[in-house]
């Protein structure tokens, strides 16, 4: 199996704790949050969260043929679909920052949808965004250009972060080079996978960031690439059966979690927004920050 879903832990627990076994690994023994934080808490010592702060930590190991020897371990953070607004709330936003950077992430990949249909919340992204230690790579959502994907970008920008439309960067790390490709939103129509790809390496660690998901059907197939993805929120309102048929007729195959698409892989991150009351109710879903360790692996063993 090319990816597993590890565990599921308390976004208060250390990253020391998150360490240990964990007691059950499949998702559904997922669990929320603990209610009542323990130890410090910088935002709220002492104090009850409430339900709409919390969110899920999800942790993967993902082993990626073909990728660099060397990124062996590499570890990435992935938060997508935020909605900065009044459907999500702005503690449970810092709490997922603080949260990823105590685990220290070598890569932070933000998917995209940051508002919703407001322009008003446009500042608080920045602000509520501004405190990631790691270096941050950033592609936008359907929700981002129908507000002001400018006003994102040069904000974004101004934090140091880098904004990926239908462009790469090659980084080195660890003495080893990582393509990351941030191709722009397919559901406005806007992903341009040739003009992302012209000139990237065509070989070793390539990390595709792109906001929905059915992108993966355009990329070059068996190319060993990663897709990070959002959008769906993991279906939002799950009903066994029919949920699934709903995405799918809607052309929206890949809901929530690990997929394999022709010789690619792709991850359908839940995103971290709405959720938990208000106007945009989950269920079967849970609000989410996901990290993922790297593992070198043989092509041949891709699908075993
Ligand atoms: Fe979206």
């Amino acid at each position: 199996m090319a990816l597993r879903l590890a565990r599921r832990r308390s976004a208060t627990q250390t990253a020391e704790a998150a360490s240990a076994p964990a007691p059950g690994s499949h998702r559904n023994h997922m669990k929320r949050n603990e209610l009542r934080a323990i130890g410090p808490d910088p935002l709220r010592p002492e104090a009850r969260l409430r339900w709409r702060d919390h969110f899920t930590l999800s942790e993967n190991v993902l082993h990626v043929p073909g990728m660099h020897q060397e990124h062996d371990g590499l570890c990435i953070a992935h938060l997508s679909d935020i909605h900065v607004g009044q459907a999500t709330s702005a503690v449970r936003i810092r709490r997922a920052v603080a949260e990823v950077n105590a685990r220290n992430p070598d890569l932070v990949f933000l998917t995209g949808d940051y508002v919703t249909h407001s322009p008003k919340p446009l500042p608080r992204v920045i602000e509520l965004l501004s405190g990631f230690s790691s270096p941050v790579f950033v592609v936008l959502g359907n929700h981002d250009h129908w507000v002001d994907a400018h006003y994102l970008r040069s904000g974004f920008e101004r934090l140091g972060y880098t904004v990926l439309q239908n462009e790469h960067r090659v980084l080195h790390m660890r003495g080893a080079p990582v393509a990351v490709l941030g191709i722009d939103d397919g559901r406005t129509g806007r992903d341009d996978v040739e003009r992302t790809f012209r000139g990237a390496p065509e070989s070793g660690t390539r990390l595709v960031l792109t906001h929905a998901p059915p992108t993966i059907d355009k990329l070059p197939p068996n190319s060993n690439l990663v897709q990070f993805s959002g959008h769906t929120h993991g279906g939002q309102f799950v009903v066994r059966g029919l949920t699934e048929a709903i995405f799918r007729r809607a052309g929206q195959p890949y809901i929530q979690g690990h997929y394999h698409v022709r010789g690619n892989q792709l991850y359908v991150n839940m995103g971290l927004g709405f959720g938990f009351g208000g106007p945009y109710l989950r269920r079967g879903t849970y609000p989410e920050v996901a990290f993922f360790t790297l593992r070198h692996a043989e092509a041949a063993s891709a699908h075993s």
